[in-house]
């Protein structure tokens, strides 16, 4: 007797439902070519080994064990998933940086009902962009995210030039005591300033690991800081590279790495020349402030294919609309700090503390009963958001639903870079511009998860 997998349970009983719907059976086959089977994304609680000490209890993962999957889509392809929620409370999937329609992102309360234990919700939507993206619950998240669940996904374009390898890395750390047991996930003094770190890093759930490629040859190079609080300063060392894509849009014009700073939520696209020599290493290094670290490596192997980065062909644009800055109605957005505790207890998790805020109002947390949004947008007109950081601190600030265009910042000139999330630093003031193209209330959030929770989030209404 076969073995029945999920999937193929799944098929099985679509054909027993095709076969009692006689009458409809055309409608039916139509239908299933036009769905593809959903991947199933199941919560589960479980072990890992992350250190030298004993395994990790009380990870939380999609799947059965281990980091959760790298999902693959393809831009202008349907794509479906079933979460199915084995944990023991209420979850749902955020796709981070993709432009979905707005029932389909996983915002308790706001988009969505929150999935209990033991039920499911099925995720529907076609990728616009291709790319480098993430999910991740938007449900009690500094204790979800902080456990485990956060998976990169990669959104193929078929026309991206080719690459001799592709090494994909999940990036994130875990707050473990000696033991290798979870600690506390956040210290309150920590989350009111700069987010309270975790105490193991590792690439892909592993400590510095090591990757093949071939000599000579180029390797996209795919990064996603799913970290809850640590910003990276990454440089390569031992091999040339280009920076070729941040936060899953193409840059607009290629340039070399040195050294580039992104926070949680981001992403960065390298285009690596692996060294000629067989067996030399290449290294990724986090270079920020006293905590240096060596993150993954990469090893040539074989004799050098010889390819050189200048024939790499470019990637292609997103379709993202480009924002009409001279008719657009700008929005001011304040990060600030605030004494007032406004936290409600939630469902969804309340760290018990309001810090933050923006335009002067705290987050109250995911309740039926937010606050207003910050601005009513109209669907196909042009916003500029005027953003500034009144606080001491980086914060990472993610937009669901629309992607910007970074205009102009006080810090200095920048790239029009195509972005969902934006790294502001401490006194800059940035524009971000876009085209309110996609209705519904989108969130917009600071991706340090501590400040997330505890008021620097708010969203925007497009009708
Ligand atoms: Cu990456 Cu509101 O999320
Ligand atoms: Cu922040």
């Amino acid at each position: 007797m076969p073995i029945l997998t999920r999937r193929t349970l799944l098929k099985a009983s679509a054909a027993a439902a095709g076969g009692f719907g006689l009458g409809a059976m055309g409608n039916m086959v139509s239908a299933a070519l036009a769905v593809p089977d959903p991947e199933i994304l199941r919560t589960t609680k479980t072990t890992a080994r992350l250190t030298e000490a004993e395994p990790t209890r009380d990870v939380l993962t999609y799947g059965e064990a281990g980091m959760p999957p790298v999902l693959h889509m393809t831009k202008g392809k349907p794509f479906a998933a079933r979460l199915v929620n084995g944990l023991d409370e209420p979850t749902t999937i955020h796709w981070h940086g993709m432009r979905v329609p707005n029932k389909m992102d996983g915002v308790p309360f706001m988009v969505q009902p929150y999935v209990y234990t033991g039920d499911h919700f099925d995720y529907a939507f076609t990728p616009p962009d291709a790319g480098t993206f993430w999910y991740h619950p938007h449900c009690n998240t500094l204790e979800q995210m902080g456990h485990g669940l956060t998976g990169v996904i990669v959104v193929e374009n078929p026309d991206d030039p080719r690459f001799d390898a592709e090494v994909v890395l999940n990036l994130r750390d875990w707050r473990l005591g000696g033991d290798g047991q979870f600690i506390a996930q956040f210290r309150p003094r920590d989350a009111a300033r700069s987010g309270t770190y975790g105490t193991v890093r590792t690439a892909n759930w592993q400590m510095e690991p090591q990757y093949d490629a071939p000599a000579g040859g180029l390797v996209r190079l795919r990064i996603a800081v799913t970290d809850v609080t640590r910003i990276h300063a990454l440089t390569l060392e031992g091999a040339a590279a280009d920076v070729i894509a941040i936060d899953g849009n193409p840059v607009p014009q290629r340039f070399a790495l040195d050294m580039v700073r992104i926070g949680p939520g981001q992403r960065l696209d390298l285009a690596v020349r692996m060294p000629d020599e067989e067996g030399a290493v290449v290294t990724l290094r986090d270079v920020r402030g006293t905590k240096k670290a060596a993150l993954a490596t990469l090893r040539a192997t074989g004799s050098s294919l010889k390819h050189e980065l200048r024939d790499l062909a470019a990637l292609a644009p997103n379709p993202v609309p480009a924002p009409d800055v001279a008719a657009a109605t700008h929005i001011p957005l304040a990060l600030s700090a605030t004494a007032e505790n406004v936290a409600a207890n939630s469902i969804c998790g309340s760290l018990g503390y309001s810090f933050w805020a923006i335009n002067k109002v705290p987050w109250p947390g995911d309740t039926s009963d937010p606050t207003a949004p910050l601005a009513e947008l109209k669907l196909g007109k042009s916003y500029v958001f005027d953003m500034e950081n009144l606080t001491p601190h980086a914060h990472p600030i993610h937009l669901h639903g629309m992607s910007f265009t970074v205009l102009s910042s006080s810090a200095g000139p920048v790239m029009p870079l195509v972005s969902d999330t934006y790294l502001l630093q401490p006194d800059e003031k940035v524009q971000l511009g876009f085209v309110a193209d996609n209705p519904g209330d989108w969130l917009l959030h600071c991706h340090i998860i501590e400040h997330q929770k505890t008021g620097m989030t708010s969203y925007v209404r497009v009708a």
